[in-house]
């Protein structure tokens, strides 16, 4: 399957895909790119880059599946409960100083981080003053986030991440328990809003307080990754936050010197002040 002409056929299938779609996965790291596309040469039953560039360019009706698996979809609600925890005892002090609050989670897949946060807000007295964004392309996943319904068997886990995190209530407050699933209590959702936006070519977010954007810059290569850490400070309010997964950092970033490790094991940044 594998050919010296690899590098080539991926660089033309990514082009077609931005071409006929839009979608602009050229800036994405390439080690990881090339194993989706391994993914769905064999899901598409493909034998080479260049005749999955011909199906996706010939067959529409492929694509969500296509951006499924050219997106990675693992996310669990509290993922690394230390950085929740860290959110609990470091930021939301700040946050409480504010009399009304905007959340940014970029890269929200099926809402997991959203919802998390929304309790999160909710335990600390601070979800009524706050609006929640959850941002994501992948058009399945944002369906789902919207649905906030997760199987049953991930419970137990996402259940053990919000003790860690420091929960003030117990997880089954939030959700129902209906045909294998557990369904999130949609007051979860009064005050939050999903939606489409790419961290490679959409634009800035209204004024935000804290950025949560995990998992995702880890898949893009550096000049993307400065790109969607700029949209990150330009969308910031003064002295705001972004979060980031725990294998990723700003040490390399271009805009590093517009932000101050705030929380070092919770991997939280605080913009600089801006000059008024
Ligand atoms: C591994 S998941 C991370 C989910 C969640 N933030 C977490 O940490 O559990 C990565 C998400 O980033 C999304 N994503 C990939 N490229 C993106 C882009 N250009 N703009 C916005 N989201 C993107 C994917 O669709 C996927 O839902």
């Amino acid at each position: 399957m594998s050919s010296k002409w690899d590098d080539i056929e991926i660089r033309l299938l990514l082009e077609a895909i931005y071409q006929r779609y839009h979608y602009d996965f050229r800036g994405y790291a390439s080690a990881s790119i090339k194993r989706r596309l391994i993914r769905a040469m064999e899901r598409f039953d493909c034998r080479s880059y260049s005749m999955l560039q011909d199906r996706v360019l010939h067959e529409p009706e492929i694509l969500p599946e296509m951006l499924t698996l050219l997106t990675v979809q693992v996310s669990e609600m509290f993922r690394d409960p230390l950085y929740f925890k860290a959110l609990r005892e470091n930021v939301v002090p700040y946050l409480k100083t504010y009399p009304s609050l905007k959340v940014w989670i970029a890269g929200c897949s099926a809402g997991e981080e959203l919802y998390s946060m929304a309790i999160l807000f909710r335990e600390e007295g601070l979800e009524s003053r706050t609006m929640f964004y959850g941002t994501d392309i992948n058009p399945e996943a944002l369906k789902k986030a919207q649905k906030g319904m997760y199987p049953l068997d991930q419970i137990s886990l996402f259940t053990k991440n919000h003790r860690q995190s420091g929960g003030k209530s117990s997880l089954s407050d939030y959700y129902t328990a209906a045909y294998g699933a557990a369904v999130f209590d949609k007051s979860l959702r009064d005050r939050a809003v999903f939606s489409d936006h790419s961290l490679v070519s959409d634009a800035v977010f209204a004024e935000v307080q804290l950025i949560s954007c995990r998992n995702v810059l880890i898949y893009f290569d550096r000049d993307l990754q400065d790109r969607a850490v700029g949209l990150f400070k330009d969308s910031l309010a003064s002295k705001g936050f972004l979060g980031l997964g725990s294998k990723e950092s700003l040490r390399f970033s271009a805009h590093n010197s517009a932000f101050t490790e705030f929380d070092k094991p919770g991997h939280i940044y605080q913009m600089a002040a801006r000059n008024m």
